[in-house]
C-alpha cells in the first residue's frame, strides 16, 4: 500500500514547472491510431494514464519509444481494432479509442471505461454522434461495439456539453466522407489542442475554442510532431497549494489566459497572481478570505479544480459555497477533510464551507484523482502530520507531486508499506 506523509505548516517558496496536459495527452495519444506515418508527441506527462495509454496502444500493434517527455509512436502495423484490456478499463479518456479507430478503420470493439467515480457520466452524446456519422453502435458483454461501412459527415447538437463528446465525435468525423458540424461543442483547451493535432496530421478542422466546430473529411492523415499543452489542472493545483500555505511560487511553463478563472478566484480571496507570458506566480502572506464558487464548462470555473479549491476554503475566514453544476457526486472528499477539522456539509449539489483557523494532520483516504490533490493541499496547509492512503488516485494525474512540493519546501514523502 502506498501512501503520502505530510508534515503541514510549511510556506512554499519558488518555482515549478507544469507537464503536459493528462486531458490532452489521452485524446491525443489516441488520435495517433488515425496516421499513416510516425508521430512525435513532445511534453507528455509521465503519469499513470499516460503509460497505460502507451500499453494500450502496443496492444493495437504501435510500436512506441519514450525518451524522457517525448514519445515516438509508430501506428503502421496497427493489426486489431479491439481494446478489451485492464488498462482499458483503469480510465475515462480510453472512450477515445472508438472515435480513433471507428474513424480509420471502420471498427472497434473497446471494454468499457473507469476512471474517477463522480458521477453517472453516461456516453449517451457519443453513441449518438457516431450514429449521425452512420455507424451502428451497441454495448454488449461489456464493451462498446462500433462499426461502419462509411462514415459520412453529419450535424450534430449536443443536449449537454461535453468535453468527451467533442473529441471523440470529432475524431470519428475526421477522415468521414464530406462535412461534419458540431453544436454545443466543448470549448476546452484540450478540445482545442487534439484539433490542432489532427490539423498538424493535415486533417481540416476549423471552430475549436468555439461552440461549433466545422470538419471537412480528409483520406489521410500523416505523421508529425507535436508538443502537447500544459496541464492547466495541474497548474491550478500548485496555485492553490501555494494560496493556501502561504508564501511565493512561481508556476512555469502554463498559458495564463487557459487559468483566469482561478486567478480571479484568488485574487477574490485576497492573494496576489502576477501574470508573465508563460508563467504565473502566486503570493500569499495573510489569510485567505472565503468566495463562492460555480463550476462550469470552459472558460467558467473547472469541476476538476473544484476539489483542489475546497481544500483552500477549510481555511478561508468566513464561508464558502460550492455549486457542483458538471457532476452529480464530487464531495466525496469534504467528509476527509472534516476528518482534519474542517467545517463542511453538502447536500446535493451544493456544498457549504465555513473556514476554520487551521487544519490538524490526520489520516485521510483519496477517492478519486482531484479529491486526492484536495487532501495533499490539506496536508500541506495543517498542523501535524497527515498521512494519505490510495495515491495511486493521485498518480494517474500528477507526475511526481511529492518531489515537486519538496522542490518547494514542503514536507512529503511517499512511503510503500
Ligand atoms: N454527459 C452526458 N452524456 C454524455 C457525456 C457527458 O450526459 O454522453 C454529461 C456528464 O455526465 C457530465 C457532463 O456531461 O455531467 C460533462 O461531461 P464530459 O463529457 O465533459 O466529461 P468527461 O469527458 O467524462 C472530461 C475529463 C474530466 C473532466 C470533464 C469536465 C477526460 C479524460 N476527463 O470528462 O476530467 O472533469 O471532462 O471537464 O478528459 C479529471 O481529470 O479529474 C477528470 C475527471
Amino acid at each position: 500500500m502506498k501512501k503520502f506523509v505530510i508534515n503541514g505548516g510549511k510556506r512554499l517558496q519558488g518555482r515549478v514547472e507544469i507537464n503536459g496536459a493528462k486531458n490532452a495527452a489521452v485524446a491525443i495519444l489516441p488520435g495517433v491510431l488515425m496516421s499513416s506515418g510516425v508521430c512525435v508527441l513532445e511534453n507528455v506527462p509521465d503519469i499513470a494514464d499516460v503509460n497505460s495509454y502507451i500499453k494500450i496502444l502496443e496492444h493495437l500493434g504501435c510500436q512506441v519509444q519514450r525518451d524522457g517527455k517525448t514519445l515516438t509512436i509508430d501506428p503502421t502495423q496497427v493489426h486489431r481494432t479491439d481494446a478489451r484490456t485492464e488498462e482499458v478499463r483503469s480510465m475515462r479518456g480510453s472512450y477515445y479509442l472508438i472515435g480513433a479507430l471507428l474513424g480509420r478503420f471502420g471498427q472497434a470493439t473497446v471494454d468499457l471505461q473507469g476512471g474517477c467515480p463522480i458521477g453517472e457520466r453516461p456516453i449517451d452524446q457519443h453513441i449518438k454522434g457516431f450514429e449521425s456519422l452512420g455507424a451502428t453502435v451497441a454495448i454488449e458483454d461489456g464493451a462498446t461495439i462500433s462499426s461502419a461501412e462509411h462514415l459520412k459527415g453529419a450535424h450534430v447538437f449536443f443536449d449537454v456539453v461535453t468535453v468527451g463528446a467533442t473529441i471523440n465525435v470529432m475524431l470519428a468525423a475526421t477522415m468521414a466522407d464530406g462535412q461534419t458540424i458540431l453544436e454545443n461543442a466543448a470549448r476546452e483547451p484540450h478540445v482545442v489542442d487534439l484539433a490542432n493535432f489532427l490539423n498538424t496530421m493535415g486533417a481540416d478542422i476549423k471552430g475549436a475554442g468555439t461552440d461549433v466546430i466545422r470538419i471537412n473529411g480528409v483520406r489521410e492523415l500523416k505523421g508529425c510532431t507535436y508538443s502537447v499543452i500544459p496541464d492547466q489542472i495541474e497548474a491550478s493545483t500548485y496555485m492553490l497549494a501555494a494560496a493556501g500555505c502561504g508564501g511565493e511560487v512561481e508556476i512555469a511553463n502554463v498559458i495564463p489566459k487557459h487559468l483566469e478563472s482561478i486567478s480571479a478566484k484568488l485574487i477574490e480571496m485576497g492573494a496576489q497572481i502576477e501574470e508573465f507570458d508563460d508563467s504565473i506566480v502566486v503570493r500569499s502572506d495573510k489569510r485567505l478570505k472565503a468566495c463562492n464558487v460555480k463550476t462550469l464548462p470552459y472558460p467558467g470555473f473547472p469541476t476538476d479544480v473544484q476539489q483542489p479549491m475546497t481544500a483552500v476554503m477549510t481555511i478561508a475566514q468566513g464561508k464558502s459555497t460550492v455549486n457542483e453544476s458538471i457532476y452529480e457526486n464530487r464531495f466525496m472528499h469534504l467528509d476527509e477533510l472534516n476528518k482534519m477539522g474542517a467545517l463542511a456539509v453538502f447536500s446535493d449539489r451544493i456544498a457549504t464551507i465555513i473556514g476554520v483557523p487551521s487544519l490538524q494532520g490526520a489520516k485521510v483516504r483519496a477517492t478519486d484523482l482531484r479529491a486526492g490533490a484536495a487532501l495533499v493541499i490539506a496536508g500541506l496547509m495543517a498542523q501535524g502530520t497527515t498521512e494519505v492512503y490510495d495515491i495511486e488516485h493521485i498518480d494517474r494525474g500528477y507526475p511526481h507531486i511529492e518531489e515537486k512540493f519538496k522542490a518547494l519546501g514542503a514536507d512529503i514523502i511517499r512511503v510503500e508499506e
